[in-house]
């Protein structure tokens, strides 16, 4: 059974939602967006490490949920956050052990992943090296030149939405951050780090309910989709 880390960047402000609370700490049906998060990963046998990366204002509050889950993997931890997600992670991948074969990085705003879609995604990227989670793009997507101006428009069956999960093996995706930090490369998401590296990624179709609680308008799905849950 492969050893699996799963690094949660929750170091946000939050700048779209626009709520004083970042959003991971908000809470949804009296829990967190965070501990919904965490407890998705806290069921799958192979996940035998958590780390949680925020600001140090919210330290005492993560380790507080995190004590929540301590029965369930040997280690849980919390680690400071930088000033971009990629920093976020760059930092909590630095404070990983080398008995970790896969690393799965997830959002912390993603609470309604599945335990089976986690382990769908990591038995992939042991396979070929990396697999994330993504959708087939719904709407048509343009591509912009410098103004309003549209360039292009790629053809929609070919684009997909890439969520996370994006699990890698460990030492590819530790390869592809510290080459990414020295050249300055700054991506949207983990995988475009290592296909940069030349990396093999794949997809694995994931599902719609798995959406980033992005804006004011997610918050509310995401009150629908528990209450759904819960009947
Ligand atoms: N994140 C992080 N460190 C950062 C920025 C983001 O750990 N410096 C985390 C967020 O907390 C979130 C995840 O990365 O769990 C996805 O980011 P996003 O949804 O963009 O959250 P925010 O950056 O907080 O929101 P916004 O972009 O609207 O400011
Ligand atoms: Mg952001």
């Amino acid at each position: 059974m492969s050893r699996l880390a799963v690094i949660i960047p929750a170091a946000g402000s939050g700048s779209r939602m626009g709520t004083h609370t970042p959003k991971p700490f908000l809470t949804l049906n009296g829990k967190t967006i965070l501990e919904h998060t965490i407890s998705a990963f806290a069921k799958v046998d192979e996940v035998v490490d958590i780390r949680i990366a925020t600001s140090v204002d919210w330290f005492d509050q993560v380790e507080a949920i995190l004590n929540k889950f301590a029965d369930d993997v040997e280690s849980a931890s919390v680690i400071e956050g930088g000033d971009e997600r990629q920093h976020s992670i760059f930092n909590a991948l630095q404070s990983l052990d080398n008995s970790i074969d896969l690393i799965a990085v997830h959002d912390a705003v993603r609470p309604f992943v599945s335990a089976e879609l986690i382990r769908k995604c990591a038995h992939r990227a042991s396979e070929v090296g990396g697999a994330i989670v993504a959708v087939p793009a719904k709407d048509t997507i343009k591509k912009l030149g410098d103004g309003f101006e549209i360039s292009e428009t790629p053809d929609r069956s070919k684009l997909w939405q890439a969520q996370t999960p994006q699990v890698f093996r460990a030492d590819l995706l530790l390869e592809a951050y510290l080459k990414a930090r020295e050249d300055d490369f700054l991506g949207t998401d983990d995988a475009s780090l290592v296909e940069r590296i030349g990396g093999v990624v794949e997809v694995i179709e994931g599902d719609r309910k798995n959406l980033k609680i992005t804006y004011p308008i997610d918050l509310k799905v995401a009150g629908l989709i528990l209450n759904e849950e819960d009947l």
